[in-house]
């Protein structure tokens, strides 16, 4: 029967790279814009929705121009960044602003380039940028900042931010044929001409959708997930989200260049310390840190014991340090789901985008084993049904696991 799931690639990040805001910058595993839209389908009256995930912000832009108000967390400060920019309202008159500073920006800054300009700390950097492209956008960074400041001084702007780190992702050598971002075989060289024009074409499609004003309202806010703290007295209706799945993907490692170039992480130690406090985190140390790692809750659904314990028995490499993983996948998402629970108003509805993964011919149900966690922490109406299958080979499927919370 499960042959015949289809893939549904308009329910992944690559249906968005053409709607607007959505496409802005890429992040593999965002979910696509419909999957939210058909969610949100039965929500007549106006909402207040969370994202505890908020990734790339596509649940809080979805639900801001439907007309609801939406909140999301996060805990990597380039991601509460962008889904900050993306959420704004831009004005017609600082959209031009921009555009005119940008064009004396390509005007001045050649004569930036034989000077020493800032350049990221990324492991071997040349094998991003060939040594031509690299200065050449190492001194219109420098411009960049005389002209509107660094990213993090604030989101005025944040939209020419946003075209900087597309460009350096497409003068680079990243690849994106795999679900992670890997090195195409060569650096490529670019043009002083080339990379002109590009920059120009991003800042253009970057305003045209920038112009298209939301209804509703979206925020993101700096948020453990793991313990929620809501001093605005917040409560939710609806929950939708994809939290990270227990598979090793780092967003971390996803997102480095552009991290880096925006200052949000300045050194590679940075980076292991950031992916210990992201859920299934496992860049750097936050591997190696999962062998002093400790429980802090331990009362879990008995079948995360079980699944952990097969994996651990398995004579796979690595198979105790990656049982311990999946234990505390687990862990925190049930802290999460505990968590939650204080900020949701009765009756409100919980949408929970997930997928499956496998360990030495293991399989990880995270579906039933959340649904498990849900069941223990008191949520109804507990349902999971198979939304698209991932990949074409393996048995790798995203499941939505709803769920009803009634307080009191
Ligand atoms: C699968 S992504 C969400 C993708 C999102 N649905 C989108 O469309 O872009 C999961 C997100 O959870 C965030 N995250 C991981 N651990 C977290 C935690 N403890 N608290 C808050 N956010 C966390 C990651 O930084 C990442 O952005």
């Amino acid at each position: 029967m499960r042959a015949s799931i289809p893939q549904r690639s308009d329910y992944t990040f690559k249906a968005n790279r053409n709607l607007g805001r959505h496409g802005w910058l890429r992040l593999t595993p965002a979910y696509g814009v419909k999957l939210v839209e058909n969610i949100l389908e039965s929500s007549n009256t106006e909402e207040i929705i969370l994202d505890p995930f908020s990734g790339t912000a596509t649940t809080g832009l979805v639900a801001a121009a439907r007309g609801h108000q939406a909140y999301s967390f996060d805990i990597n400060p380039f991601l509460i960044w962008l889904g900050n920019a993306k959420s704004r309202n831009y004005t017609d008159d600082s959209l031009m602003d921009m555009r005119e500073k940008v064009s004396q920006v390509l005007k001045e800054y050649k004569n930036y380039l034989n000077r020493d300009n800032w350049t990221p700390k990324i492991f071997k950097i040349d094998r991003w940028w060939s040594g031509d492209t690299l200065k050449i956008i190492a001194a219109l960074r420098t411009t960049l900042v005389d002209r509107f400041g660094e990213p993090e001084d604030g989101y005025e702007y944040s939209l020419v931010w946003i075209a900087f780190s597309r460009l350096i992702i497409e003068t680079s050598s990243a690849a994106f044929n795999h679900v992670s971002m890997s090195f195409q075989d060569r650096v490529i060289h670019h043009k002083f001409e080339h990379i002109e024009q590009l920059f120009l074409e991003i800042i253009e499609f970057a305003i045209a959708s920038a112009k298209q004003n939301f209804v509703g309202r979206a925020k993101v806010l700096k948020m453990d997930s793991r313990n929620i703290i809501s001093s605005q007295k917040l409560k939710f209706d609806k929950v939708i989200t994809s939290p990270p799945y227990p598979n090793r993907m780092s967003y971390i490692r996803e997102l480095r260049p552009y991290m880096y170039w925006t200052k949000f992480l300045h050194e590679a130690k940075e980076a292991g310390e950031l992916d210990w406090l992201a859920i299934g985190g496992t860049w750097g140390i936050a591997t190696s840190r999962l062998h002093s790692w400790t429980m802090q809750e331990e009362k879990l659904p008995d079948r995360v014991f079980s699944t952990v314990k097969n994996i651990k028995m398995s004579d796979g490499k690595n198979s105790n340090i990656l049982s311990i993983y999946v234990l505390k996948y687990f862990h925190d998402m049930h802290l999460h789901l505990s968590s939650i629970r204080s900020v949701l108003k009765n009756k409100s509805k919980l949408f929970y985008i997930v997928g499956n993964s496998s360990f030495f011919g293991n399989s990880v149900d995270t579906a039933a084993l959340l649904s498990d966690s849900m069941r223990m922490l008191g949520y109804s109406n507990i349902n999971s049904s198979i939304v698209r299958k991932r990949n074409c080979n393996k048995a790798l499927y995203e499941y939505c696991v709803s769920a009803s919370w009634f307080s009191g």
